[in-house]
């Protein structure tokens, strides 16, 4: 190694979940069941330090080490969430890369705009989605009539439909008598506009603000941004945190 080059460490069991391979608890128990290689060494320590020249391999299967894209899209209104479709316009005409794989987090209705996550890190995404993680999304909506008085009452109590039950909104904050600023932790289908019609009010214009510690912040609708790095650090952070109930 030349005199002040770094080799960046990692612990194995990190690397690890970090490529997808399962998460934290899954790999630990991968590693200490001697399925795990290191240099051709079964190693049974998930806290041991790997870098990047030394060769992991899971079931005699060499690792490669892969880097996934992540993007912060503003979705405008009427691109529907796919990768494609036959004639409409779809999100991922709006991400500039052409790499194989990445796809929505989640999903924003046709006529709903704001934040969305796309990536090809299938167990990130799969994990933000969990209902287990929580992850709170802040929704603008605009409303075809006024509030009503008690808005705020029915959304801090659960709300039931035919198909289940919505926890409590994390945040309610009336914005004007037809506009308001809504947060829950859920991602049910059609789920802001089946809340506000539940207390009698349509939604006409619907922005998700913020997803998780993401915001739309320096996006006009239509513009994509890659994550910084220390963005991705976060998200994971978060996931892990959630994973062990922190
Ligand atoms: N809730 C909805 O009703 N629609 C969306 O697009 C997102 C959340």
């Amino acid at each position: 190694m030349k005199v002040g080059e770094v080799k960046r460490s990692v612990r194995l069991d990190k690397l690890l979940s970090d490529q997808g391979i399962g998460t934290r608890s899954e790999v630990k128990e991968l590693i200490r069941k001697g399925r795990v290689k290191v240099n051709g060494e079964t190693v049974r320590r998930p806290e041991l330090s790997v870098t990047e020249s030394d060769t992991v391999s899971v079931d005699g299967e060499e690792l490669r080490r892969a880097s996934f894209e992540y993007w912060l899209l503003y979705k405008p209104a009427g691109f529907l969430t796919a990768v494609q479709d036959a004639g409409r316009p779809v999100v991922m005409e709006l991400i500039p890369s052409k790499r194989k794989g990445l796809s929505p987090v989640g999903r924003l209705d046709l006529e709903t705009e704001g934040i969305l996550l796309v990536t090809d890190d299938g167990l990130l995404a799969h994990r933000l989605l969990s209902p287990k993680y929580h992850v709170e999304k802040t929704y603008y909506a605009e409303l075809a009539s006024d509030l009503p008085a008690d808005a705020a009452e029915r959304f801090s109590r659960p709300m039931e439909f035919s198909d289940f039950m919505a926890a409590p909104a994390v945040s309610f904050e009336e914005l004007e008598p037809r506009a308001a600023r809504l947060t829950i932790a859920e991602g049910k289908y059609h789920q802001v506009r089946r809340m506000f019609a539940k207390i009698g009010c349509e939604v006409v214009t619907l922005r998700r603000e913020s997803f998780g510690f993401l915001t739309l912040e320096g996006l006009k609708p239509g513009e994509a941004r890659s994550l910084t790095e220390k963005e991705v650090r976060q998200l994971r952070e978060v996931c892990r945190m959630m994973e062990h109930g922190e």
